[in-house]
């Protein structure tokens, strides 16, 4: 007989014979067998008559084990349950050593998130982890429906690249050249015609510049792929190897990439709360407790449910970087020195910053635009300087409370003279980057876009407060376990 998914397990089944696969959350009492198959949060009952059972069998079955069982599904006659399924007989697919479970996460008690992180290749058994990880499924799948809803063409970019899209200079290195005997040339610097692609090559920091050609073509596409960053910050929102999400749109301007950008995260928060009503109910129960354990003032003044729908609900706060300058230099926590990190003009936000203003200030995401050229990558496009001569960019960052950053992206610079000058400025080889600077000179037009973080969204709509609890497998500094 084929297995039924617990998920499928409704009410419309009851009476008929079924076959169920899972592992074994818990066994009680000899008769009372808690299955989850993780295909929903959802466990089912299974009941067992000890007096038929062969005692032997029922030994092996612990927590942790794999199991088949068969059975009639009945109406539930406990509590929590709708449905559960009468035993005609078990099989014990595979057994989980039961000395060897005590020193794991499996064990049915609670455990530290860092301790879980530990054993990651089991932490996908937990309820928070299956948890986590269906809603990260929902929300990928969003993101593909939303664009292909709307026309957008999904674009592979490379992952290895020559180029350094950010111009931040964070990039793994992607060689086949020997560490004790690397090729040099007649200065004494490495030889990288030698080398695989005959050139310097890395792991992609982003799919911008090349879904920018696409959409020069194209009209509209997005990139949605591995990204990776060699920046050393032991954050717990950043990752060495994250995804991310980068719509490029022909004809757009920054309002149109703002407007998309809001839509695009509504849309997908939306989604999350129509498709994972039972996983998010479980994270936010799960918060919910997780908050009475802290101390008052640090409480979270709106609990998962509420912050998922608030987003949804309320339109982005807009303004830009000098205007939100302007607000932090009347705050209260810079009028009583409260910031750590200096604000003037020019200076890049901190994170102490932006959460001043997401969180205490306007309450809602926040889109800020135009920042300071100077702390902006090459490809903005430049601003008429203001009356004070200041060089802004057509910039956006859209703030979230609790993630910070979700979103950045910009209007591109589409005048080829312009953006010569500022590769020249950045330092930026122009043979490194003349492919991208073709697409000025032949049919040039404005177009904008953004990259969306992906699992600083998975962050949000989780509720997790550490990006490591999002992805299945985190790299970090130091770490590249599993
Ligand atoms: O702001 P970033 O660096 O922008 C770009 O890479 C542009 N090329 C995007 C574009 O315009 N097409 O990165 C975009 C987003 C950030 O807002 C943040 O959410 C996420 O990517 N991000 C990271 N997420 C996890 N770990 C890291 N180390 C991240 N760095 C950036
Ligand atoms: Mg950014």
């Amino acid at each position: 007989m084929k297995r039924t998914k617990i998920i499928d397990l409704t009410g419309e089944k009851i009476g008929q014979e079924v076959v169920v696969k899972g592992w074994v959350k818990q066994f009680r009492q000899n008769r009372f067998l808690i299955i989850n198959d993780g295909s929903t949060i959802n466990n089912i009952q299974a009941v067992v008559d000890h007096e038929t059972m062969d005692a032997s069998l029922l030994e092996t079955i612990t927590t942790a084990a794999a199991v088949s069982v068969s059975g009639q599904l009945v109406e539930s006659q406990g509590r929590g349950q709708s449905v559960e399924v009468l035993v005609n007989s078990i099989e014990v697919l595979g057994t989980a050593d039961p000395e060897a479970l005590q020193e794991t996460i499996l064990q049915p008690k609670r455990h530290t998130l860092e301790r879980l992180r530990e054993q990651a290749h089991l932490r996908f058994r937990t309820n928070t982890f299956g948890a986590v990880f269906r809603v990260r499924h929902a929300l990928a799948f969003a993101v593909h429906k939303y664009f292909n809803d709307r026309g957008y063409f999904y674009l592979h970019t490379p992952i290895v690249t020559g180029s350094d899209a950010e111009g931040a200079g964070e990039m793994f290195r992607v060689t086949t050249l020997p560490f004790n005997d690397t090729p040099r040339d007649e200065d004494g610097k490495v030889d990288f015609s030698e080398d695989f692609f005959g050139k310097e090559t890395n792991l992609t920091v982003s799919g911008q510049l090349e879904a920018e050609l696409g959409a020069m073509a194209l009209g509209q596409v997005y990139t949605f792929g591995p990204t990776f960053r060699a920046e050393n910050s032991n954050t717990s929102r950043h990752l060495a190897e994250f995804w991310m999400i980068e719509p490029e749109v022909a004809f757009n301007d920054l309002n149109d990439n703002m407007d998309l950008g809001e839509d695009f995260l509504q849309y997908c928060v939306n989604y999350a709360l129509e498709q994972c009503k039972d996983d998010l109910a479980f994270l936010h129960d799960r918060e919910v407790q997780a908050e009475k354990q802290k101390p008052q003032n640090e409480r979270n003044e709106l609990n998962l449910m509420d912050r998922l729908k608030f987003v949804v609900d309320n339109d982005f706060e807009r303004l830009t970087y000098t205007q939100a300058i302007d607000v932090l230099l009347n705050s209260k926590p810079h009028k009583k020195k409260k910031f750590k990190y200096p604000i003037e003009w020019g200076v890049d936000l901190q994170s102490e910053h932006e959460r001043f203003l997401v969180e205490k200030h306007f309450k809602k995401p926040v889109i800020l635009t135009d920042y300071p050229a100077k702390i902006k990558a090459f490809y903005m496009r430049l601003n008429d300087a203001d009356e004070q001569g200041r060089e802004t960019v057509a910039a956006m960052d859209i703030l979230f409370p609790g993630v910070g950053e979700i979103m950045g992206g910009s209007q591109r610079e589409e005048r080829y003279d312009v953006l010569k000058a500022k590769c020249a400025e950045a330092g930026i080889p122009e043979e490194e980057v003349w492919w991208y600077l073709d697409t000025r000179k032949f049919g040039t037009a404005i177009h904008a876009g953004f990259g969306l973080g992906f699992e600083r969204l998975v962050m949000f709509v989780t509720g997790m407060t550490n990006i490591r609890d999002v992805i299945p497998f985190p790299r970090t500094p130091k770490n590249a376990e599993f």
